[in-house]
């Protein structure tokens, strides 16, 4: 059974992608994912915020604020705290990198134009594989329109694209007007996929002491289908490599991902749920379903459902909307 798929121009072993987390953090817990049958993994993110307050702390140190002003000293921590950071994102890659076999994608989170983004080089020289951009960007401004935010985000996957050799994706919103649009906006500019998408922390409220909570659930299967439709739309025409991100827990989860036309799914709950073992799992259930339908390679599976193949198309799209909501009664 040949499981092989192409991701950004990486010929990976099978399509399962340790996604960006902490799953990365420790290397036994790599070398076991590896072990497990994961085909590549992406670090969790060097954030824009990280960046700048080494930069804006080395900064002070500099001018000498943080020593004179004990305020400032008590606000700033010690050099050590804060100054190598986004060195030991380096370093942290450059273990991976020797330890592992696999490629190792490297992340970069932010949402402006600045600095953060000279990172990529540095990233690139350490021995990434590739980077991952996650473009992570919550517009509460009523007077910012859609047309500026997506201007600005691919004013930034350019200036990334063009500072480095290595292939670049991009970690989308699922919240853009025209996905499929924009998609293609990302792919004129080099871009060499997408992975479809990012999971927004999602605050609750507790009634009680009337408070905003920060909290981070794991998501589940359900949140898979808000996936299979983009990448169904988009596979037919789209010329680079497609992620699944977001509720990718079981064989059948990466099956129905690759019929939508993924290259390769990413899983990053399903690990902190059950640990490393699951990717074995999931291996076994893909190749299990392969071979009971005459499978002999991912690439006659992939797509096989999504919007230009499918039997159905009508499935996809409006007219079902209309039928699904007819079909209920009290
Ligand atoms: C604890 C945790 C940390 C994460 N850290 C990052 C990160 O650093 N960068 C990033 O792009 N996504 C991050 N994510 C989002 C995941 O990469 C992924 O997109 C999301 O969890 C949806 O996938 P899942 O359903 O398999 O969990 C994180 C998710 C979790 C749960």
């Amino acid at each position: 059974m040949n499981l092989d798929t192409n991701y950004l121009g990486l010929t990976l072993r099978n399509p399962l992608i340790v996604g960006a987390s902490p799953c990365c953090d420790d290397i036994d817990v790599c070398r076991r994912l590896e072990t497990a049958g994961a085909a590549a993994l992406v670090m969790h993110s060097l954030f824009e915020e990280q960046v700048e307050f080494e930069e804006a702390a080395r900064y002070r140190l500099l001018e000498g604020t943080a020593e004179s002003n004990p305020e400032a000293r008590d606000y700033f921590p010690n050099l050590e705290d804060y100054s190598l950071t986004p060195d030991l994102y380096l370093r942290q890659l450059a273990r991976l990198k020797a330890t592992l076999k696999i490629p190792v994608i490297a992340s970069l989170n932010g949402y402006r134009p600045g600095g953060w983004v000279d990172h990529a080089r540095r990233i690139e020289a350490t021995g990434a594989d590739a980077l991952e951009l996650n473009l992570y960007s919550l517009p509460t401004d009523p007077d910012t329109d859609a047309d500026t935010i997506e201007s600005d985000q691919l004013f930034i996957i350019r200036g990334v694209i063009e500072s480095v050799t290595i292939p670049v994706s991009v970690k989308l919103s699922p919240w853009h007007t025209a996905p499929a649009h924009f998609i293609r906006e990302v792919e004129l500019c080099g871009a060499k996929g997408v992975v479809l998408f990012n999971r927004f922390y999602q605050p609750d409220f507790d009634i009680e002491d009337l408070e905003v909570k920060p909290q981070l659930r794991l998501s589940d299967s359900s949140e898979l289908l808000l996936r299979l439709r983009w990448l169904s739309i988009v596979s037919p025409h789209a010329k680079l490599s497609l992620a699944a991100s977001g509720g990718v827990h079981t064989s059948e989860d990466v099956i129905k991902s690759v019929l939508a036309g993924a290259h390769a799914t990413q899983l990053v709950s399903a690990i902190l749920r059950h640990g490393p073992g699951v990717v074995t799992d999931i291996l076994y259930g893909l190749v299990n379903w392969m071979e009971a339908h005459d499978y002999e390679n991912l690439g006659q599976v992939r797509g096989a459902l999504n919007l230009s193949r499918c039997p159905d198309p009508a499935a996809h799209e409006r007219a079902n909307y209309v039928k699904i909501l007819q079909s209920w009664k009290v």
